[in-house]
């Protein structure tokens, strides 16, 4: 046995200790992506791009993989946020927890700026802070954020070692709503900084939003998995939203071949 299955057996090990395991499945196969490593990296959303007309919430369903997918619409535009290129994380930070630039600034108790080490290998994207994030501050605090902690120590990671994690919108849309492209559009720009000041070697798109708002592509999240992507030149994999996740069990070994297959895009990238 190579060292790859060794390690990816390994990996597996550790994931049937948090429901992870696809060897449930009834064909018994150890849960390896089907692209492999060297998949070719397919160009993405371009530099401050593209946010699609609509982006369904994890509660909806994906379009299952035989449904046509749409070409992405044309980008909301939303004004530039002045200075942005050169912000530190200190300014960024203050910009951030100020901003109006949309509606959702309304209702937050406060904006969810992101939580991490900040030159992490790995940033983790998600849609956009709920009722516990809203109140803590910090992304990914609730149940689904459990399920995603779940998922990194599977993997291996952890946030705050080699993870960042952050949202495509930084204030609670009411009531979980899926945030709108004008929402998605205005927080953009924060984002892409985050990217930037953060370097990361690969980002995980997590969910249907994320998914639409990094690859520029309105089409099912099934369609957009197992494929390396790019979002400002960084390589970039699409997975399942843990919320999602935890309504959609058998899904889980998907989200867990993802990365796996996450695991090896880095791998090959010489990290
Ligand atoms: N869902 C998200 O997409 N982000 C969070 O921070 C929490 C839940």
């Amino acid at each position: 046995m190579d060292d790859r299955s060794l390690r990816e057996l390994e990996l597996l090990a550790v994931a049937r200790l948090y429901g992870l395991d696809a060897r449930s499945r009834s064909d018994g196969d150890v849960p390896v992506a089907s692209a492999p490593s060297g998949a070719p990296v397919e160009a993405g959303a371009s530099r401050g791009a593209a946010v699609p007309a609509r982006a369904d919430r994890p509660a909806v369903r994906d379009r299952s993989p035989g449904e046509v997918a749409v070409p992405a619409p044309a980008p909301a535009c939303a004004p530039e946020v002045a200075g942005i290129g050169t912000m530190d994380w200190n300014a960024l930070k203050a910009v951030v927890r100020d901003c109006n630039r949309c509606g959702l600034c309304k209702q937050r108790k406060q904006a969810v700026f992101g939580v991490g080490h900040e030159s992490a290998p790995w940033l983790f994207v998600g849609e956009g802070p709920g009722a516990d994030e809203d109140e803590k501050g910090e992304p990914f605090v609730g149940q689904a954020g459990k399920l995603l902690d779940g998922m990194l120590a599977a993997a291996k990671l952890q946030r705050g070692r080699e993870v960042y994690i952050a949202n495509v919108v930084k204030c609670r849309p009411p009531g979980n709503r899926v945030p709108s492209p004008e929402e998605s559009a205005a927080c953009a720009p924060f984002l892409d900084r985050q990217v930037d000041l953060i370097g990361p070697k690969l980002i995980v798109a997590l969910g249907r939003t994320a998914a639409i708002r990094l690859t520029g592509q309105e089409v099912s999240l099934a369609s957009l998995r197992g494929r390396v992507h790019a979002y400002r030149g960084i390589p970039l994999i699409v997975t399942y939203h843990p919320a999602y996740l935890l309504r959609n069990l058998p899904d889980k070994s998907k989200a867990w071949e993802d990365l796996l297959f996450a695991r090896r895009t880095m791998a090959a990238a010489g990290t």
